[in-house]
This record gives C-alpha cells, sequence and structure tokens, in this order.
C-alpha cells in the first residue's frame, strides 16, 4: 500500500504537540500558551531519586534542574531569569521515567533547541527537544483548555503546508475507509 507512509507523515504534522524531527522532537505552540516539553527514559525505571537537567540551547541556559526531590520549583537552584516561576516536573509521573517539563506562558523568546540530561547515568543520555513559539495569526480565543498542552492549530506559523497535508490526510483516510 503506497500510501501508508504520507498517512503517517500527515498524522506527525497534524496530529499534536510533538513529532519526530532530525535526532530530536519538535513541539509546535502558540505565543502565549504553554508547552509540555517530553523526556522519557527508556527502559522505564523510577527517577524520583535521579538527577536531570534541562537546558537550552547552546549557551546551555538553565532551564530546570532536578535531583532528589530538590529542584529549581522548590529550592534557590540556579534558573535563568527567562524560566523564573514558569517550569515545572510533573512529580506523579517520575516514577514512569517521565522527565517532561511544562513551561506556561511561552514567548518567542523561548523557542529554542532544549536539552533534557541525566547527568548520572552511564552513559549519560541526552534528549533534544526543539521548541517552536509561534505567533497566533488569527484570534482563537476560547480554545484553549486550561492546564492543557495546547494543540498547535494550522494557523500556527500559517503553515500552508500543514493545511495541505491535512487535507491530504483525511482524503487519504477517506479512500482507507
Ligand atoms: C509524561 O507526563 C506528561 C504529563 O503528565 C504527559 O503529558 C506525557 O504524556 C508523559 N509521557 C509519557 C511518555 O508517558
Ligand atoms: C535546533 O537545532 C536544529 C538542528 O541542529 C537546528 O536546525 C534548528 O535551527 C535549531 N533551532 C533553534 C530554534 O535554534
Amino acid at each position: 500500500m503506497e500510501l501508508l507512509p504520507l498517512v503517517c507523515l500527515c498524522l506527525l504534522s497534524c496530529s499534536g504537540e510533538t513529532s519526530a524531527a532530525g535526532d530530536g522532537v519538535k513541539v509546535l505552540v502558540k505565543e502565549g500558551s504553554d508547552a509540555v516539553l517530553p523526556c522519557s527514559l527508556r527502559p522505564k525505571e523510577d527517577i524520583t531519586r535521579q538527577t536531570f537537567d534541562w537546558r537550552k540551547d547552546e549557551s546551555q541556559k538553565d532551564v530546570f534542574f532536578y535531583n532528589s526531590g530538590i529542584h529549581s520549583d522548590n529550592s534557590n537552584i540556579g534558573q535563568d531569569e527567562q524560566f523564573k516561576g514558569r517550569v515545572s516536573h510533573f512529580q506523579d509521573q517520575l516514577k514512569n521515567s517521565n522527565a517532561s517539563i511544562k513551561i506556561i506562558k511561552t514567548k518567542m523568546v523561548d523557542s529554542g533547541n532544549y536539552s533534557c540530561i541525566f547527568p548520572n547515568l552511564q552513559p549519560r543520555q541526552t534528549f533534544i527537544i526543539e521548541l517552536v513559539v509561534g505567533q497566533v495569526l488569527r484570534d482563537r480565543t476560547g480554545e484553549n483548555i486550561p492546564g492543557a498542552a495546547p494543540k498547535p492549530n494550522i494557523d500556527i506559523l500559517a503553515d500552508t503546508k500543514t493545511r495541505v497535508c491535512c487535507s491530504v490526510k483525511l482524503t487519504v483516510i477517506h479512500l482507507l475507509q
């Protein structure tokens, strides 16, 4: 079935906050909304007693640090001004090896490449997540569900490719049914 690869690609670009991009993961959000940056260790292990460190770009800006329950949100561990009070982890997810973070009220300057690093593992593990914060081109107030990672909509970044892709996806799925 030759159409299948196309379906997969389209689902990736339309369906949510993450998509495979190069060696990493890409998260698209509208400016002002919240972003969840995913990071999970495999195989699964409880990371409640682990250390993980989120850094941004080549400058290695401190985004979020966690070490056995002590973290940027409950201590004075160095955190860049840009992220003060805006980044949290998911405490109840740590036992599922999930070190994802949430950045609230994203700004354009938050765009960039984030690394999620487990410095104490042998070998040390690093995951790269690219965040793209786009301008809201149309007013769609009322669409954001508080607390939920916003779905990047087709109006973000005026991405005509995605738009085309979405209609292709619908057509293909229709054909398959
Ligand atoms: C990690 O936790 C976040 C927040 O609960 C959730 O959105 C995400 O799906 C989880 N990731 C995995 C791989 O379970
Ligand atoms: C993130 O890294 C990728 C791959 O190195 C690069 O192409 C992209 O421009 C970077 N993104 C930002 C916002 O710096």
